[in-house]
């Protein structure tokens, strides 16, 4: 633990941290106040995890923890130390830089307007289809029901959900 006293504000407590983000070991001193999803933003440099609402109703902040669905916005980076976090910028294959094939999917199917929710869809059809690999229609709406998309219709969005999930069963 250890202070920070910049610009002569009042000294704040902070405190080590390692957070394993996309395989790479981070350590960093935060404030316990920092949320995760700004941790992975201004720390860690990763813009792929969005802000929308902050309050746990729109999932554009939706990254993986220890393998399950989280929305970032939600807890604090003190409470991932020791975690392993996955972004969306971990999924593309650099070695072969190709994309996964969820992204794959959500660009085929033009699964997106503005974008803005998209890797927090992209993040939540992962964990959606490694407990379900062949959902239908209806579990897709289901899982997705925590992520909010403003300018899709959601239409497109489920289609790709389904052809990645045909994708990545070959
Ligand atoms: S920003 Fe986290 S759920 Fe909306
Ligand atoms: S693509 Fe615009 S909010 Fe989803």
């Amino acid at each position: 633990m250890s202070t920070d006293s910049t610009d002569g504000a009042a000294e704040r407590p902070t405190e080590e941290i390692t957070v394993i983000v996309n395989g790479e070991p981070v350590t960093a001193e935060v404030e316990p106040r920092l949320k995760l999803s700004d941790f992975l933003r201004y720390e860690c440099d990763l813009h792929g995890v969005r802000v929308g609402c902050e309050h746990g109703v729109c999932g554009a902040c939706t990254v993986q923890q220890d393998g399950r669905s989280t929305k970032s916005c939600l807890s604090y980076a003190v409470q991932a130390d020791g975690a392993e976090i996955e972004t969306v910028e971990g999924l593309a294959e650099e070695e072969t830089d190709s994309l996964h094939p969820i992204q794959e999917a959500f660009h085929e199917t033009h699964a997106l307007q503005c974008g803005f929710c998209t890797s927090g869809f992209v993040m939540a059809t992962k964990e959606l289809l490694e407990e379900n690999p062949d959902p239908t229609r209806e579990e897709i709406e289901e899982g997705l029901a925590d992520n909010i998309c403003r300018c899709t219709g959601y239409q497109n969005i489920y289609e790709a959900v389904e052809r990645a999930a045909d994708a990545m069963e070959d």
